[in-house]
C-alpha cells in the first residue's frame, strides 16, 4: 500500500476518504512541522500532501526517493522547486479557483481599511485617545475616497479579476497590467509602470517566480503616485519590503495593506511594523472555513488521482505526464 504523508490536520471528509486508500501518517502538531520531520517523513513516502510553509526544495527532494506525488494545500507553488520535481517525475497539485473570491475580499478589506485608516482608528478609540479636546471635527481622521479613484492591478488572473469586479462597484477606474496580455472586461490594459504612475491604489496579483521576484523594487515603487496607496496579498518577495517602508516612511507612499512578506512570520525587526499608515495581516487571504475546507477537498482529490494512477485534477507541472 502507498505511503502518504500529509504535513498538517486538514478539515473536510475528502481527506478522511483518501486514509482509505492509501496508509497515510499526518504531522500531529502543535505548530508547523519542523524541517527534519519532514525530511524524516518523505524519505519514505510514495506522496506528500503539504501547505504552503512546508519547503520542499531539490534537496529535499533528492532524500525522498520513493515519492511520486506531492498535493499542497494552495494555489502558489514558489515553496516548491517545480523543475525540481518534475525532473524526477513527480506530479505536484494544487489548488486554484476555490480561493479567489476569500482571496479578492481581503485585498479589497485592506484597501479599504489602508483608505480609511481603520486600524489607526481602532487603536485611537482603545488607547483612551478619543476625548473631548481630541474628537469629531472637519479634518479628524481624514481618509481617501474610493470613487473616482484608480485601482491598478499588477498581474490580471482570477483573483485580480475578482478585485476588479469589487472596485468597479465602488465606482473605482480600473487599470491593469498582466507579463501576456489578457482582454479583461472593464480594466483598461497598459504597461506596468503606466499602471504605477496613473494608480491611486495599486494591488498585487502576481505569482511569485524568478521573473516576478523584486518586481516591485524600489525603482518601480518610485514610479507610484505621490500618496498612493499600495495592497499586496499575493506573495511578499514581489515587493522590496525595505523600499517600501522608506517610501511609507517618507510620505512619498500614502498607504499599505499587506497579507504577505518576504518571510513569514514577519520578524519582529521588519521595518514594516514601525511604517505609518501600514495595516499588516497574517497571511489570512484565504482564511475563511468555507474555503479551507474546498482547498482541503481539492487537495485529497489531486491525491487521489495520483495515488490511482490518474492525472490529478489540477497539476502545475502536467509534463510529468508525458
Ligand atoms: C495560496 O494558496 O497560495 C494562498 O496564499 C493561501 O492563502
Amino acid at each position: 500500500m502507498s505511503h502518504v504523508y500529509v504535513t498538517h490536520r486538514l478539515p473536510g471528509e475528502r481527506i478522511a476518504e483518501l486514509g482509505q486508500h492509501c496508509d497515510m501518517a499526518c504531522w500531529p502538531g502543535p505548530g508547523l512541522l519542523p524541517a527534519d520531520a519532514l525530511r524524516a517523513a518523505v524519505s519514505e513516502a510514495d506522496g506528500l500532501v503539504c501547505l504552503l510553509t512546508d519547503r520542499i526544495d531539490a534537496g529535499l527532494l533528492a532524500s525522498a526517493p520513493r515519492l511520486r506525488f506531492i498535493s499542497s494545500l494552495s494555489v502558489g507553488l514558489d515553496h516548491v522547486d517545480l523543475a525540481a520535481a518534475t525532473a524526477r517525475g513527480i506530479a505536484v497539485g494544487h489548488t486554484p479557483g476555490v480561493l479567489v473570491d476569500a482571496t479578492a475580499d481581503t485585498a479589497f478589506a485592506l484597501l479599504l481599511a489602508a483608505a480609511r485608516r481603520i486600524a489607526e482608528a481602532d487603536a485611537f478609540v482603545r488607547a483612551g485617545d478619543w476625548r473631548p479636546e481630541n474628537a469629531w471635527s472637519p479634518d479628524f481622521f481624514l481618509g481617501r475616497d474610493l470613487a473616482g479613484a484608480t485601482l491598478g492591478l499588477v498581474g490580471l488572473g482570477a483573483i485580480a479579476r475578482a478585485v476588479a469586479r469589487r472596485a468597479a462597484a465602488f465606482g473605482m477606474r480600473v487599470v491593469g497590467w498582466n507579463r501576456s496580455p489578457r482582454d479583461v472586461p472593464g480594466v483598461e490594459q497598459l504597461p506596468l509602470d503606466d499602471v504605477l504612475a496613473e494608480s491611486d491604489f495599486v494591488s498585487v496579483h502576481v505569482a511569485l517566480a524568478p521573473e516576478t521576484r523584486g518586481l516591485l523594487d524600489g525603482e518601480r515603487l518610485a514610479r507610484l503616485r505621490r500618496g498612493a496607496v499600495l495592497i499586496n496579498t499575493a506573495r511578499g518577495g514581489i515587493v522590496d519590503e525595505v523600499a517600501l517602508a522608506e517610501a511609507l516612511a517618507s510620505g512619498r507612499l500614502g498607504a499599505a495593506g499587506l497579507d504577505v512578506y518576504e518571510r513569514e512570520p514577519l520578524a519582529a525587526g521588519s521595518p514594516l511594523l514601525s511604517a505609518p499608515n501600514t495595516v499588516l495581516t497574517p497571511h489570512i487571504g484565504s482564511a475563511t472555513a468555507l474555503t479551507r475546507r474546498r482547498m482541503a477537498d481539492l487537495a485529497a482529490a489531486n491525491a487521489l488521482a495520483a495515488l490511482r494512477g490518474e492525472r490529478m485534477p489540477h497539476c502545475a507541472n502536467p509534463e510529468v505526464y508525458g
